[in-house]
């Protein structure tokens, strides 16, 4: 019976991955797949994991299954994290939330949790948004639509055109997706003073917002990449919440994240916590609970929680450096674009504005990888390969 389906062509970014493995050239670049990468092109193990996972295998003593709603202590340490630690919807006893397998899982539940509430709910993207959002919330069942958001011939957000389209067509009860910080994949966040109108604007239009955080901590700080999500939290009665904890615990693999939704009260949070539950059960019963109990280990020990956050600091600030660095050698290969936007954007991912025929040269002529839409993996930048790089992107400009 199966010969009647079609083969699905490879995920544009899985497969671009394997066409990089099968280059030969020994200069070959892979800016690609979203992984923080160091100096060396590796993406080790954190220090607080790497210690978290002595003392979890030493403590550990059953395998016996978890609940459905996952780690508690991992649960209230990622709300603290996200939230705040002073934050007045978890003192109000306002959110519920589940541990979820990755933030892909976190999406995938809050989507079926919404086709749940209400069938016809529909889902506004930004334009352009993470690919993988669109089968994560569209094949829930939901319907997709897409505002405006970034202005790829200026490199900049088109913040006027965004609000005019989420007041004139988006209506009380659709849900509006917005990236955390670091937005995926252009690179371009909200300011403080953006995050305020779409507050405003959720509380007048009704709208729901739906935000994914992904990189917490690798745009200005832990503290400072939670401000849009604790205005939104504290000021509108109803959002949602994914967490992913792949990036910034460097966990990838473990599949850990964090579906969270914050109700009107107490009251109704008691029914969403259940209906969570039950929507995971119903999709795989209980998350893996690994990834969750070595987060839940180190932010509540203070010198483990100190380690990480260095950590992350480490990985920001070697991000950071490496957009001035790809700036400075544009420059000095006289590239006829002006690409100091790149040191404006934040997180992992970069948009250079450049159009996909000039992807594919470089893909091609100079073994440089990366989406046709121009996104690149900043960490996958270093010292040896920046300036044949800047080379490559100069040429084909
Ligand atoms: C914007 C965004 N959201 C969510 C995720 C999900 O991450 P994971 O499922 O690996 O935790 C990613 C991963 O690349 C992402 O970029």
């Amino acid at each position: 019976m199966f010969e009647q389906l079609p083969a699905i062509a490879p995920d544009p970014i899985l497969g671009l991955s394997a066409a990089f493995k099968q280059d030969t050239n020994p200069s070959k670049i892979d800016l690609g797949v979203g992984v923080y990468k160091d100096e060396n092109g590796n993406t080790p193990i954190l220090k607080a994991v790497a210690e978290a996972q002595s003392r979890l295998l030493a403590s550990e003593t059953s395998k016996v299954y978890i609940t459905p709603q996952g780690v508690q202590g991992f649960i209230d340490g990622m709300l603290g994290l996200i939230l705040g630690q002073q934050s007045s919807v978890i003192k109000d006893g306002r959110v519920a939330a589940v541990q979820a397998p990755g933030g892909c899982g976190a999406l995938r539940i809050l989507a079926e949790l919404l086709k749940r509430t209400n069938a016809d709910t529909k889902v506004w993207v930004s334009d352009p948004t993470w690919a993988n959002h669109i089968p994560l919330i569209g094949n829930a069942g939901l319907e997709l639509a897409t505002y405006p958001y970034f202005d790829k011939a200026q490199a900049s957000i088109k913040f006027d055109e965004m609000m005019a389209c989420i007041n004139t067509e988006v209506k009380a009860g659709d849900v509006v997706l917005l990236h955390g910080c670091c937005h995926n994949p252009t690179g371009a966040d909200l300011t403080k003073e953006q995050w305020h109108v779409v507050k405003d604007a959720a509380l007048k239009i009704g709208f729901i917002p739906f935000i994914d955080v992904a990189y917490q901590g690798f745009g200005v700080g832990l503290e400072e990449d939670a401000y849009g999500i604790r205005l939104i939290a504290e000021n509108v009665p109803e959002c949602l919440i994914a967490a992913s904890c792949s990036k910034n615990f460097g966990l990838y693999r473990e599949r850990v994240g964090l579906a969270a939704i914050i109700s009107s009260n107490s009251e109704t949070k008691q029914i969403v916590q259940s209906q969570i539950q039950s929507v995971a059960r119903g999709i795989y019963s209980m998350p893996p609970s690994y990834g969750g109990a070595l987060v839940d280990i180190i932010l509540a020990d203070t010198s483990l929680n100190q380690l990480w956050q260095s950590e992350v600091t480490e990985m920001r600030e070697r991000m950071i450096q490496l957009r001035a660095l790809l700036v400075d050698n544009l420059a000095k290969q006289n590239a006829s674009k002006d690409f100091s936007f790149v040191n404006d954007q934040k997180g992992m991912f970069s948009y250079l504005c450049i159009s996909p025929e000039q992807v594919q040269k470089l893909r091609k002529e100079n073994s440089v990888y990366f989406v046709d839409s121009s996104r690149v993996n900043i960490a996958g930048i270093n010292h040896n390969n920046v300036e044949t790089l800047a080379a490559a992107i100069a040429g084909v400009l």
